[in-house]
């Protein structure tokens, strides 16, 4: 059931390095215990995944180190054969130095290869908090804050303790007001994106600047938090236009929204405990293409079906979720924008 890594097909970052064009999620979503995540990323290493996307804020972080140990001393791979992404949560923004070397210790991978702003404001909340929880000290994004998480991220691209810095949930009034201001420029930005939800200004936008888009969520994820569903939120994989391509693929529309992803250019990060979905996403990369007149249909499918909505994350005086996406083209309550 294994597929060769090295025939994965690769993308090209900023900087020149190659990384797999699809890497594996590792949010247990608060439905999946640390131990069956970890059992995964064995299970995916062994068929043939070499990127994973892990963060702090998932509680994951130490089981999945024994398994990239484990991997290591048993000459399954080398540690310059994994691409190892890790995130700094909300709370340590003023401490990245530290939540690095933990990511590091927990881990146990000696560096980190992509290292990313998680959410580029510090507004903190609990693992599984409800979606009505609100923390009186949450504010808005501010340019000045940012960028001193930003350069501290800077500092540990210097130590060595990090290869390349990543941004992530960002939206391009946000991306307007730090992009000249950057010393190391950020490699990657992860957003949700998936076939209802496109993001096709920010996807352009990344791709204009040479940042690469890596998308989370890619299935339209059916196990998300409580928090994160809402009566209104489609379902990707049961759109009928997506089911009737799967159908004459005779794969599951999870195949076809990763074909989809991987050749619009963005880098999916699916996340599977079980071996046979796990594997089967990863060789998607590898068979039949989808045609022009199929990537044009899914391309027809944006339904703006924003599932991440982030309500846990305003601060007081804030309208609604929609502030935090700046989508009326300015950075809603920002204390320094120029
Ligand atoms: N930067 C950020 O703020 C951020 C936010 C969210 C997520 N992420 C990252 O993105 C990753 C992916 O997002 P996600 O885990 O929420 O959602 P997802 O990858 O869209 O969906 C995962 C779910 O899809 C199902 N699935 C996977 N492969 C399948 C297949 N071949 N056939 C049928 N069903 C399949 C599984 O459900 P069943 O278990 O029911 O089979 C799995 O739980 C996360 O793990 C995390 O690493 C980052």
């Amino acid at each position: 059931m294994a597929v060769e890594a090295a025939k994965v097909p690769q993308i090209t970052l900023n900087t020149g390095d190659k990384v797999p064009c699809i890497g594996m999620g590792t949010f247990g979503s608060d439905r999946f215990t640390a131990e069956q995540v970890s059992n995964a990323v064995a299970g995916a290493i062994r068929a043939g995944y070499r990127m994973f996307d892990c963060a702090a804020c998932y509680g994951n972080e130490d089981q999945i180190g024994e398994v990239f140990e484990a991997a290591f001393k048993e000459g399954v791979v080398e540690r310059k054969d994994l691409y190892i992404m890790t995130k700094v949560w909300n709370d340590m923004h003023r401490e990245v130095e530290k939540s690095c070397r933990k990511s590091i210790e927990d881990l146990k991978c000696g560096y980190i290869d992509l290292f990313f702003i998680h959410w580029p404001f510090p507004n903190y909340h609990a693992p599984h908090c409800t979606v009505d929880s609100r923390n009186p000290d949450s504010k808005p994004f501010s340019v000045a804050e940012f960028m001193d998480t930003y350069r501290q991220c800077e500092e540990l691209v210097r130590k060595g303790l990090i290869r390349h810095i990543g941004i992530s949930n960002m939206t391009i009034p946000k991306l307007n007001a730090v992009i000249d201001k950057f010393e190391i420029k950020p490699v990657a930005c992860e957003l949700e994106l998936h076939p209802c939800f496109q993001q096709q200004e920010l996807f352009d936008y990344l791709k204009a600047h040479d940042i690469q888009p890596i998308g989370f969520m890619p299935l339209g994820s059916p196990q998300r938090p409580e928090r994160d569903m809402e009566p209104t939120d489609i379902a990707d994989m049961q759109v009928p236009e997506f089911k009737a391509i799967a159908g004459a693929h005779g794969v599951h529309p999870a195949i076809i929204a990763l074909k989809w992803a991987v050749q619009r250019g963005q880098i999916p990060i699916p996340f599977s405990i079980h071996e046979m979905e796990y594997t089967s996403n990863l060789e998607s990369t590898m068979t039949e293409p989808l045609t022009e007149e199929e990537m044009k249909v899914i391309a027809g499918l944006e339904k703006n079906n924003r599932l991440v909505k982030g309500q846990v994350f305003l601060w007081e005086g804030a309208d609604d979720w929609h502030d935090l996406w700046d989508e009326d083209g300015v950075i809603v309550d920002c204390p320094d924008a120029e």
